[in-house]
């Protein structure tokens, strides 16, 4: 050991105060180096801030944000690019040629004609031009709600900026034609749609998003992962519940994504777009809401079963989950803070988190890469086979309905089938459209895939009995 390093008590003192001054003159460089680079990174921190130039709320093309945020910008524009996980991607697979029962399942609906996996934001407006679902069927202005920065249009058709004039405008632009309404955007989901353009503050801005949360808040639904909305609940209530003002930031960075990832229907006759949260967030609640309504989105093919269609409720799944009960929001995953220089944005290119590990859960666990990899595959893989079974058993009541028909069994008895139909598909398809395939509440999900297994076979006995 003791021959490793020489001993300074052998060197000559001179040499000793030699390096002494030396070094301390390297590090008085060093430490002048360092402080002027931080107040650099300070400087640089500190452009965010900056008074922001001739932003409003026309200023819709996200170019015009570009040059105060030029990384919030880049981040944003990557959306665009080609990127696959194993149950994600923006390759936009063909959904009816991979899964051979899904024509059966939507029978006599649109989604039998066009169904495919959803990409990046940057394709919403192009993909909704591109459907064969707004090719080949008649369909309404209120469709756009979702996929253009259309709030402008809003305001001008109902002629203000005051909220009772933008639910005005939001009214007449649902009940448009499609292709009028089309017209009148130009622009995918853009800066504006969720940011202030004079504070950049998060914000909501989805006229139907804003009422469903009103809905809900007057509901008897249980929200623990929505503190805000407990709050007003046992506040005085003087005014409706507005998430712009009653909401935490942490919330927001939840809410801005529950605009447009949430299960919806349009009003018949007027198509407003409706978010069915009167009764609460799960399953269940919807379901019983459409019932007292009296809804059906179409009537199957086969079966004469009046179906619901269940359209990505990530905002309803995500709501029944651990993370959500825990106060984690869809930004930690999907929008993670990343560093560049001293600055810590927030990382604008919005997808899976499977293709970024590190920052969108490795802040919070500890596990590596691999571990939170295979603890996300083993939760997908059983739900993929739970999905497997209530399909096989919903198309079995599928196939037991229409032979019943066929062989003219009497309406009396066919209808109770019909209604299991109803209940069992509605299920399936309420964790099927999910984009997470469950993630976001592994065990809800099970909970109600074991649910359409037992309506879907319970719909065939009861064909069965005379
Ligand atoms: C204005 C409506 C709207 C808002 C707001 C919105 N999304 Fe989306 N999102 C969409 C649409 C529409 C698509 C599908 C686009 C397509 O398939 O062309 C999509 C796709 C996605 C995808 C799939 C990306 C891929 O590569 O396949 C993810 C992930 C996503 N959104 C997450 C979020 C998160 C997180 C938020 C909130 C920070 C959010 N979205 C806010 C409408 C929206
Ligand atoms: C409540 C918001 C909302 C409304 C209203 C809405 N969408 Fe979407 N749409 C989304 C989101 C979110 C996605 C991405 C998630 C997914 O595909 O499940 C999406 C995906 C899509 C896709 C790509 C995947 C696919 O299904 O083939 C198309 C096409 C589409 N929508 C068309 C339409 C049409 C047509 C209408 C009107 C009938 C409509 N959307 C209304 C939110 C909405
Ligand atoms: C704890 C982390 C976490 C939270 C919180 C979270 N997600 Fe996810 N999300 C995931 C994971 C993991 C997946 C699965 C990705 C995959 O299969 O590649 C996913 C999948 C998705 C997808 C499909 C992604 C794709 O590229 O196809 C969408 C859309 C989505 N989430 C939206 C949301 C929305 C909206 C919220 C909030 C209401 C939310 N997520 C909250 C982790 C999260
Ligand atoms: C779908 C919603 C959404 C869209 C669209 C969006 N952002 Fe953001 N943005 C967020 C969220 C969520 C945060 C995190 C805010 C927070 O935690 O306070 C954020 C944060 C920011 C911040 C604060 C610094 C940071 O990075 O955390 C800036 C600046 C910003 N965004 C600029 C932009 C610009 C510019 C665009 C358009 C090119 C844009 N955003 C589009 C949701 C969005
Ligand atoms: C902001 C913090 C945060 C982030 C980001 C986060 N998680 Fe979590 N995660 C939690 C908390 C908190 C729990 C609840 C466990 C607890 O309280 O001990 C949890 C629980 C889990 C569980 C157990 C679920 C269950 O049902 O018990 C899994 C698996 C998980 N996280 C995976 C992920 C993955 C994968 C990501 C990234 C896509 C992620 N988490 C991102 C905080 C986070």
């Amino acid at each position: 050991m003791s021959n490793v390093t020489p001993s300074t008590s052998r060197w000559p003192a001179r040499i000793i105060y030699l390096a002494t001054i030396l070094v301390t003159a390297a590090a008085a460089v060093a430490i002048t180096y360092l402080l002027t680079n931080i107040s650099d990174r300070q400087h640089e921190a500190q452009q965010r801030y900056v008074v922001l130039e001739n932003l409003t709320e026309d200023s819709i093309d996200p170019t015009l944000w570009r040059k105060n945020f030029p990384r919030q910008y880049d981040g944003y524009m990557r959306t665009a690019d080609m990127v696959r996980a194993k149950h994600a991607g923006s390759d936009a697979i063909d959904k009816l040629a991979e899964d051979k029962y899904l024509k059966h399942l939507y029978a006599g609906y649109a989604f039998s004609i066009d169904y495919r996996e959803k990409r990046g934001h940057a394709y919403m407006l192009k993909d909704q031009e591109d459907t064969e679902r707004v090719k080949q069927k008649k369909q309404p202005g209120a469709c756009l709600h979702c996929h253009a920065a259309i709030m402008p249009v809003y305001r001008k058709e109902g002629g203000g900026d005051s909220w009772e004039q933008i639910k005005e405008g939001f009214r007449k632009v649902c009940e448009m034609d499609w292709n009028d309404a089309h017209k009148l955007v130009s622009h995918p989901v853009v800066c504006a749609d969720c940011h202030d353009p004079k504070t950049v503050q998060l914000r909501v801005t989805r006229p139907a998003f804003i009422m469903g949360i009103q809905a809900l808040a007057q509901s008897d639904d249980k929200v623990p992962h929505l503190p805000s909305v407990e709050r007003w609940r046992t506040g005085n209530k003087k005014s409706d519940y507005d998430p712009n003002k009653d909401a935490s930031r942490q919330e927001l960075r939840t809410l801005v994504c529950a605009q447009c990832h949430v299960e919806y229907y349009f009003q018949p006759k007027t198509n407003l777009l409706i978010y069915p949260w009167h009764k609460g967030l799960k399953m269940d609640q919807i379901e019983e809401y459409y019932d007292t309504i009296d809804f059906k989105d179409w009537t199957h093919k086969d079966s004469g079963a009046p179906m619901l269609k269940a359209q990505h409720p990530e905002f309803e799944l995500w709501s029944q989950g651990i993370h959500a009960r825990s106060g984690v929001s869809c930004a930690d995953c999907h929008m993670p803070y990343m560093r560049e220089g001293a600055v810590k944005i927030s990382d604008h290119h919005v997808r899976s988190p499977l293709l970024n590990i590190a920052r969108a859960c490795q802040t919070c666990h500890r596990q590596d890469e691999k571990e939170m990899r295979a603890r996300v595959d083993i939760v997908q893989d059983r739900t993929r086979s739970m999905l497997k079974a209530a399909e096989i058993g919903v198309k079995d009541l599928i196939d037991a309905l229409k032979s019943a028909k066929a062989k003219g069994v009497a309406e009396a008895r066919l209808k109770p089938a019909q209604a299991l139909h109803r209940k069992a598909q509605w299920r399936l398809d309420f964790v099927m459209a999910e984009n997470s395939m469950s993630f976001h509440a592994p065990q809800e999900s099970a909970r109600i895939l074991g649910e359409a297994v037992d309506y879907a076979r319970q719909g065939q006995i009861t064909l069965l009995k005379e």
